[in-house]
């Protein structure tokens, strides 16, 4: 790729090192199936050539209205879907196009916290045995010690081990679902909504867990959220898709005070419940929200 190339693209690396994680004219087109045998397959294209690069260390936020395909684009990152077209490189290795056998390595390095912490959990497991399994498949021992340490990083007691996720709060089971992310220890972290069905008091605690983890284990977090204060609380640089195409990127703080997209304008005007939250404005509603939601 020319230097010109590389500076059109998102979140561009600038201090000349390889991008963690790069991403190139990426496009997915579902094809519905026929309802009629005279009418063509109905088509959705829901990327329609993404590009950009994240560095390592780096907290990158993908902020979009719903449909805008958010969810498509980390299918694709973690390797769950194909693309139609384009191209994705992890660690200077491509990753799109491969068999499962030889992703084994982004099974470990790449992990997923997904918004429904209840959906995400199975049901039937304890805590121990859900947050045991990435290491049960990677045949790591000392399990016990790591799920004792697991536990107390994510804010939750010991014997949280023995319960299901039924007996726990939403933001409890999201504390979980990040224990069983941390547990192979990856060197990325993608989000996908994981505070968007939590009360916004509990939105706050999850978030600041999530920072204070990926700075402490210098994990790289791939962040995704409708809510662009959500994602300014979180990551340092965002990406603003539209449509299935990023319309706008750059440093978070930058993109908020002076967003120049109007699609971006928009994002912004839609109303900041977060930053209401963290503002302590509405105090008597959040001190509700807090007592209902039973967070320790
Ligand atoms: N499995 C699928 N089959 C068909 N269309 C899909 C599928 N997944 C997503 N879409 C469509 O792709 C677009 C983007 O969806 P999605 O990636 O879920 O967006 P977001 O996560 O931003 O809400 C939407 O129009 C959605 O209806
Ligand atoms: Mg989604």
């Amino acid at each position: 790729m020319t230097a010109e190339g590389r500076s059109t693209v998102a979140g561009a690396t600038t201090d000349g090192g390889q991008p963690l994680i790069s991403v190139r004219d990426l496009q997915r087109v579902y094809t519905m199936p026929r309802t009629s045998l005279r009418r063509p397959p109905t088509r959705v294209t829901a990327l329609r050539g993404v590009s950009f690069d994240v560095r390592k260390g780096q907290r990158f936020g993908i902020v979009g209205e719903s449909g805008s395909g958010k969810s498509t684009l980390l299918r694709l990152l973690c390797a769950l879907d194909q693309p139609t077209a384009g191209s994705i490189r992890f660690a200077g290795l491509q990753i799109t196009g491969r068999k499962e056998r030889e992703l084994r390595f982004l099974r470990k390095e790449l992990q997923i916290v997904f918004q429904d912490p209840m959906g995400s959990l199975n049901p039937r497991m304890r805590v121990r045995d859900i947050i045991c399994e990435p290491l049960v498949a990677q045949r790591q021992p000392d399990r016990q010690e790591r799920l004792d340490e697991l536990l107390a990083v994510v804010g939750l007691p010991s014997d949280a081990a023995a319960r299901f996720p039924h007996q726990f709060s939403g933001g409890q089971r999201q504390r979980i679902a990040i224990a069983r992310a941390l547990a192979p220890r990856p060197s990325v972290l993608v989000a996908d909504e994981p505070v968007s069905a939590l009360d916004v008091s509990v939105q706050a605690q999850i978030l600041n867990l999530l920072a204070d983890l990926v700075e402490r284990f210098g994990i790289t977090l791939v962040f995704v959220s409708h809510d662009l204060s959500v994602v300014r609380h979180v990551c340092d640089t965002v990406a603003v898709l539209h449509e299935g195409q990023i319309v706008e990127t750059g440093p978070t703080e930058r993109i908020h005070t002076a967003p120049q997209h109007p699609y971006t304008r928009r994002l912004i005007a839609a109303v900041p419940t977060l930053e209401r939250a963290l503002a302590g404005i509405g105090a008597a509603e959040l001190a509700h929200d807090v007592s209902s939601a039973e967070e320790p």
